[in-house]
């Protein structure tokens, strides 16, 4: 079987190496796919994952088996539904599905209807309204969200009246996200532990996946701010056996079959943002892909071929599938450019990798987030630079692994947080 994987980022190359290890996998490209990715799949650079004729185009070319699209943009913007209408069989779901995760308004109001426990919210297009019902609701911090995608950074969370104000004004009238930020979600804070869960499912059948914890903020202890992620451990040692028949029975299953209620069916991997309060579980957001770098620790501890499940999911028969997890622990810390998630200089020669991106350190694996592979060398070209990842026994050998194996790389200004999978160890 061939595939071709759009995206190029860390959730990509631990995509490409689950792919790679399936017996009925041949050739895999990737676009636009990095420095890392092209160890183990054909790049195409020049193939950015939003440009949605170049990829069906790149498509036509390749005559792939199946398309694996992996980032958010691209689902939002119909990239499913383009290869869909060429012929092409997809992982991931079609845009009125993704809507799931490309307007916040219409996630709230969907589990308003189906009674799937999430955040008390409004929605607003209108300054002075918003602001009223702040005030009216006086409970702080305050979380202020942009309706659709805005890198990650559209959700602020207030601490007082002045601050919610001035979030609302920058995304109502400064247009701080642009489109994304003209309609606004102001939703009560959630006290407790989050826990992101990804589920594969074909519209019908939910099948989570094991349980991971990101760690969002920038510095250790939780300072700093909000980035894509700063390293990722699993399975999530405090979502426990009890409280995930809960999700499934008040979650999981009634987001499924709230999608397909509403004629949305969902395929692919549906990323469940959980926060588990006093009052239960509750659901923070939903994304329409794997998160990254929540996919570089749960997939190396898939024990069922990637492929299977991919072919499973386009047939409509999940159903039948056994999937099978091992039971060791894995743990992702992210090593990004210094000055990230704001301001970064890129091109760094990166040392300590081999040919092939990795590590001497074999007991860990190297998932390139932004990396370019310039006449041989490994230069840095992103924010989030790489995701070294390593499979434990217990959560205790596979951060020891990882934190050993980063201590053997380095570029200039190189920054990574120190305490990943502390809180998971009760420190
Ligand atoms: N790690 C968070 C996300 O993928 O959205």
């Amino acid at each position: 079987m061939n595939i071709l994987i759009i995206g190029g980022g860390g959730r990509e190359h631990a995509i490409a190496r689950a792919l790679s290890k399936s017996p009925k996998t041949d050739k895999l490209w990737c676009a636009p796919g990095n420095g890392g990715i092209s160890a183990i799949a054909e790049c195409f650079p020049e193939v950015k994952a939003t440009d949605l004729d170049g990829v069906v185009a790149l498509a036509e070319r390749l005559q792939p088996d199946y398309v694996f699209v992996a980032p958010d943009d691209p689902l939002v913007m119909g990239l499913v539904d383009m290869l869909n209408e060429k012929g092409f069989k997809t992982f991931g779901p079609r845009a009125n599905a993704a809507i799931i995760e490309g307007s916040k308004a219409f996630s709230k109001s969907l589990m308003k209807k189906y009674g799937i426990p999430t955040a008390a919210y409004e929605t607003f297009t209108d300054e002075e309204k918003a602001c009223e019902y702040i005030k009216t609701q006086n409970s702080y911090p305050a979380v202020i969200k942009a309706d659709g995608l805005a890198l990650g950074k559209g959700v602020i969370i207030a601490k007082d009246y002045d601050e919610a104000k001035a979030a609302v004004h920058s995304m109502l009238v400064d247009g701080k996200f642009g489109k994304s930020g003209s309609e606004i979600v102001v939703e009560g804070f959630m006290e407790g532990t989050e826990v992101t869960v990804l589920a594969f499912t074909d519209g019908k059948t939910v099948k989570p996946m094991i349980s991971s914890m990101d760690h969002k903020r920038a510095f250790d202890n939780d300072e700093g701010l909000n980035t894509g992620g700063m390293g990722t451990i699993a399975p999530n040692p405090l979502y426990t056996d009890a409280i995930a028949e809960e999700c499934m029975e008040k979650i999981f299953r009634p987001t499924i079959a709230a999608m397909s209620a509403e004629g949305r069916p969902f395929k692919g991997c549906l990323y469940f943002g959980l926060m588990l309060t006093k009052d239960g579980a509750k659901v923070v957001e939903y994304n329409s892909r794997f998160g990254d770098p929540e996919a570089q620790v749960v997939l190396p501890l898939l024990d069922t071929d990637l492929v299977d499940i991919m072919e499973a999911i386009w047939e409509e028969r999940l159903d039948t599938l056994d999937i099978k997890w091992s039971d060791s622990s894995c743990a992702c810390v992210v090593m990004a450019s210094g000055g990230y998630p704001e301001k970064y200089e890129t091109g760094k020669e990166i040392s300590g990798l081999n040919s092939d991106g990795q590590t001497a350190a074999d007991s860990a694996y190297v998932y390139h987030a932004g990396t370019k592979l310039d006449n041989g060398k490994y230069l840095t070209a992103g924010g989030r630079v790489l995701g070294v990842t390593a499979v434990g026994e217990d959560l205790k050998a596979a951060l020891g692994k990882a934190y050993a194996a980063v201590g053997t790389i380095s570029f200039e200004k190189a920054h990574y947080r120190k305490d990943i999978g502390h809180k998971a160890l009760g420190k």
